[in-house]
């Protein structure tokens, strides 16, 4: 299993309960690679000591949630030249009407302009693609937004195996039930997102947001005009009651049963008390680990020593069927 979370800004409870928290659940049942994207995040061109100091808020993030270190490497994408050796490759494998098919890459040409997006942003699907080949990953347990991304690595892996056999194993997205969108508590037509968080305080309640944040957003976000929860429920409903089912580990029917008829107040204060619940342990752990840089250091550099001589093995492997050695 591979998956990574890019350090662009802080987590959030999308990021927790679209990946993180699943990621943990599971680590068990595979043998587990989790890397922190630094190369991603380069794409938008984020402040040099920001990224830094970015990278290790996420690291701490993932063992504060419960990953562990002796069943999952955590390593940094850009500590692995290889991520970057593959993603060219796999460029050049890659049409470009794929990339200009990607719905990320078309709304933000739709909000900035095409010329003021940066290529590693156009091409950024053939590096995540790269991600997951590397370490023959089997699943990739993403949020419902990534879909489009695993598909194209799924395309692109094909494309490759076509053209020179089978040099590449083939992976499949492991997308959630609840908790795989998230939607925007300001807004629940959009997904909750850290860029738009950035600029919205209402927006999402971030995995360190202390308690009484926490309640101040949940109980601010958007509802609509009804009285209570009933049938059909409007998009913030739905969003408050996926995530408390996905907190509880409920399906969203019987989460729905559970406040059919009551108040939003009091969806809302559950949903707030299951989100305190869970990020309240993961913030003490957090305090601890982040305060640590040098042992954070120490894994990192321990963990892409490791994953280093699988993902140069599969490099070496594509190398050669591509005619490069
Ligand atoms: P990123 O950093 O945007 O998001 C990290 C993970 O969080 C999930 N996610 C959500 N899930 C539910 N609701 C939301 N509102 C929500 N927002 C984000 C994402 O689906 C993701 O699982 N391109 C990737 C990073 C990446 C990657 C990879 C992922 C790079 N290489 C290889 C998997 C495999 C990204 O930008 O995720």
């Amino acid at each position: 299993m591979l998956s990574g979370i890019q350090p662009s800004g802080d987590l959030h409870i999308g990021n927790y309960l679209g990946a993180l928290r699943n990621w943990v659940r599971d680590q068990e049942r595979f043998e587990n690679f989790f890397c922190i994207v630094d190369l991603h995040a380069l794409t938008v061109l984020p402040d040099p000591a920001a990224l830094r100091s970015r990278t290790l808020d996420v690291v701490a993030l993932y063992l504060a949630s419960g990953l562990d270190p002796a069943k999952c490497e955590i390593f940094v994408q850009s500590h692995v030249p290889a991520h970057a050796q593959l993603g060219w490759i796999v460029q050049c494998f890659t049409p470009i009407g794929w990339l200009e098919r990607m719905t990320q890459f078309k709304v933000r040409g739709q909000t900035q302009g095409r010329e003021r997006i940066g290529t590693g942003f156009f091409t950024y699907p053939a590096l995540q693609a790269a991600d997951i080949l590397l370490y023959d990953a089997d699943y990739v347990p993403v949020g419902d937004d990534q879909r489009q991304h695993i598909e194209f690595c799924r395309d692109v892996a094909q494309r490759l195996n076509a053209l020179h056999g089978d040099v590449v194993k083939v992976p499949e997205p492991l997308i959630q039930g609840v908790g795989a969108r998230v939607m925007g508590l300001d807004d629940p037509s959009v997904k909750m997102s850290k860029s738009i968080a950035a600029g919205h305080p209402l927006h999402a309640v971030f995995m360190l947001d202390p308690p009484d944040q926490i309640r101040r957003k949940i109980a601010r976000a958007q509802t609509d005009t009804e009285p209570a929860v009933r049938d059909p429920v409007g998009p913030g409903v739905a969003n408050l009651i996926d995530m408390y089912a996905a907190l509880r580990g409920v399906d969203a029917r019987s989460a729905f049963d559970e406040f059919s008829g009551k108040t939003y107040s009091a969806l809302k204060s559950a949903t707030a008390d299951a989100l305190i619940a869970a990020l309240e342990p993961i913030q003490r752990r957090y305090a601890e680990l982040r305060a640590d840089e040098s042992a954070l250091r120490t894994g990192l550099v321990a963990s892409a020593a490791r994953v280093t001589v699988i993902a140069e093995a599969t490099l070496a492997r594509v190398q050669q069927a591509v005619g490069l050695r």
